[in-house]
Formats: C-alpha cells, structure tokens, sequence
C-alpha cells in the first residue's frame, strides 16, 4: 500500500461524525478499535472472518470464482492471461470499492455489493443470483481469508455521506470549477471521455494499466447512485491511482462535483438502470434471492 494513501486523512469533523454514526450501530466493538497515531486514520476493531463461513465459501468460490482469481486467491486464474483488466490479488488486502477511508481495509458490506453487483465493464460478472445473505456473505469470508491483513488489522470506519442537495444548475457549475482546480481533468479528460494528459502512463499497484473512466458512458463500476460517486473519490479507489480527496474536499463541494460528473453523461448513451442497493437489501429480507430483483425499467418481467 502506497504512503500515498496511508497519509490521506478525513476532515477531522467528517470522520469523528463517520465514527460517532458507527460507534452507535455496534456499540459493543467501539471500546476495542486503536487509538489512533497522530496523522494515521482511525480503524475499528480487529474482525477476522468467521471460520465457518470461510469453509462454507470455499465451495461457491471453486466453482465461480478460482477460474478468475486463482485458487491461492492471487489473481492469477486460468482466465488471467484472456482477461483485459485483470482480476483482483486478494491476497494484499487491497480493494478499490470502498465505504472506507483512503489506505484503510473495506467493510463486509462493501465486498457483498461488489460481488452481488459486480464491476461494469471489467471482467468481474453481476453474481445477483446468489443468495446475499448466506453465499455472498460466505464468499466475502472466503475473500478476506486470503489476506493476513483482516486477521490483524482493523476496518476502516465508513465515511458519512451527508444528504445530497438538490441538483441545480449552480450546483453543476460550481463542481465544473472544482473538476479543473483537483486536476480531475488531467485524468479524466476536460469533457470526461477519459482521455486526459496522465490517462496513458496510469498503471495500478499491480503493475497493469489503470484507464480513467469514461464519464460520458454513463455507467460507474462500483455502482450507479450519486451517493455512490460521492464515496469513489470521497474515499479513493485503493490499489489505483484515483487518489482520495477525503482531505481536501467539503461535502457541499463533493455534492457539487458529483452533479458536475453526472452532466458529463451522454444523454444518448445506452443507459440502462441497474437495481439499486435499497432493492438488493430487500430481496435480501425477504429470503429471496438476487435473481428475483425485479428492474425498474422492465416491470414486465416482475412475477
Ligand atoms: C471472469 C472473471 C471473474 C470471475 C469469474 C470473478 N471475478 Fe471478481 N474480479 C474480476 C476482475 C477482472 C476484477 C477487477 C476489476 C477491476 O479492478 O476493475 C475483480 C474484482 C473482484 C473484487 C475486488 C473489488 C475491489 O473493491 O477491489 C472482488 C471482491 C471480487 N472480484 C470477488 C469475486 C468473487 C467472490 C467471485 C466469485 C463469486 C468473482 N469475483 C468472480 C474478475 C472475475
Ligand atoms: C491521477 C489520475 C486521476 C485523477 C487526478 C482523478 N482520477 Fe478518478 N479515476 C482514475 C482512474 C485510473 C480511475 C479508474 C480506476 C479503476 O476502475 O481501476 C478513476 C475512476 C473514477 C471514478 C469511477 C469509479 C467507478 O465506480 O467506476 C470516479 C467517479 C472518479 N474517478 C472521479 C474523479 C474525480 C471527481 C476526480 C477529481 C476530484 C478524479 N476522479 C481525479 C484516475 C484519476
């Protein structure tokens, strides 16, 4: 993990009030995290995976996913060498899809969403048959059992995520102004196509070309909601060379930007609505599995 990342810290405010929302939901963990170091991040507790979901994942994750991300969990499947951008090394405990500030380990939650959800455009497939409240749990203790960073380390805190004001016209300008002033453009193109000056010399901590993404496409790889573009950059993408601006933006700018990112998007591209998190959560209450999430753009196929 790059001192890049390490060094980025949360306003203080932010991340105290991060802290205080997840202090109230697991009251009983708080008294454990660490005291931070000055200039470290603050983690919660130590929270291995379950041993027994570990050996229950095992199986799911022979049969779908060790094709990919080998059976040592290194990234190097039989897939690896066919497979453009290729899939995660499990085994350094880095993961770009976060909840979580920069340089820190994600939630549970946050591997599920990205296996049930998977990665748009990448090789990593939409696991949304598999049941989200046993086989996915399952295969993130299965995940995390590679790395001896979550037998040692504890978790980032999730960042809060503020309510997001309305989307207006000085809200766009003002995030245009913030996307040239934080150099998102040298990355990620003046008008978003991923073509800036630094696109072609990018490469991940893995060594492989990391492309910006394209804004004008339409679609986001760890999600489609705004509050899930505010999380990328609010928290960085770890492992890639999208940096966190945790620590330079306020939430009233990160809003801004987010609504500046979305002005980006093509309005002739092919956008198709993807289930929302809200309705993989209910399916997940009701028992039934992802495979019977209903589209919001097809509700002839609901049953
Ligand atoms: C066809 C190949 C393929 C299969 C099968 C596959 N993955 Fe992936 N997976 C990928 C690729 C490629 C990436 C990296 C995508 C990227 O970085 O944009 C990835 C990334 C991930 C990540 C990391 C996300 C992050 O935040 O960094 C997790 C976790 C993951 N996969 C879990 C799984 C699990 C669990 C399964 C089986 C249910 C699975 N994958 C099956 C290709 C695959
Ligand atoms: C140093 C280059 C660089 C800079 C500067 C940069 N990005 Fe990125 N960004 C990337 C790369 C590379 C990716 C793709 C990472 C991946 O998927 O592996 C990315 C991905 C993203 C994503 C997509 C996440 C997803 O779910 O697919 C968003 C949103 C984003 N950047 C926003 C921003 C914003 C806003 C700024 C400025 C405040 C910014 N970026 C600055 C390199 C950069």
């Amino acid at each position: 993990m790059t001192k890049r990342l390490l060094s980025v810290l949360l306003p203080l405010g932010v991340a105290s009030l991060a802290q205080a929302q997840s202090m109230n939901a697991a009251p009983a963990a708080a008294p454990a995290a660490a005291a931070p170091a000055a200039g470290e991040t603050p983690v919660g507790p130590v929270q291995p995976p379950d041993p027994a979901a570990v050996v229950r994942g095992q199986v799911n994750y022979q049969r779908y996913c060790q094709a990919c991300h080998g059976a040592w969990g290194d990234g190097r499947g039989d897939s690896y060498n066919w497979l453009e951008i290729k899939p995660r090394d499990f085994t350094k405990g880095i993961f770009k899809f976060r909840s979580t500030p920069s340089g820190t380990l994600p939630v549970d939650s946050d591997l599920a969403f990205t296996i049930a959800h998977g990665l748009y455009g990448s090789g990593m497939p939409r696991w949304s048959g598999l049941s989200y409240d046993t086989q996915v749990d399952d295969l993130v203790a299965y995940v995390e059992s590679f790395s001896p960073l979550f037998s040692t380390q504890g978790r980032g805190i999730p960042i809060s995520i503020p309510p997001e004001p309305p989307n207006t016209p000085e809200s766009i300008a003002a995030g245009g102004k913030l996307y040239t002033q934080m150099g998102c453009f040298n990355c990620h193109g003046p008008d978003g196509r991923g073509n800036g000056p630094s696109a072609p010399t990018l490469v991940d901590d893995w060594g492989q070309p990391d492309a910006p993404l394209n804004f004008t496409g339409g679609h986001f790889k760890a999600g489609e909601e705004n509050w899930q573009i505010y999380k990328d950059f609010m928290t960085g993408l770890n492992g890639s060379p999208m940096p966190s601006f945790g620590d330079t933006l306020t939430p009233a700018q990160a809003w801004d930007l987010v609504h500046f990112v979305r002005s980006l998007v093509n309005p002739k591209a092919n956008w198709e609505q993807e289930p929302s998190v809200a309705q993989y959560e209910a399916a997940a209450k009701d028992g039934k599995n992802g495979a019977g999430l209903v589209l919001p753009q097809s509700p002839s196929s609901a049953q």
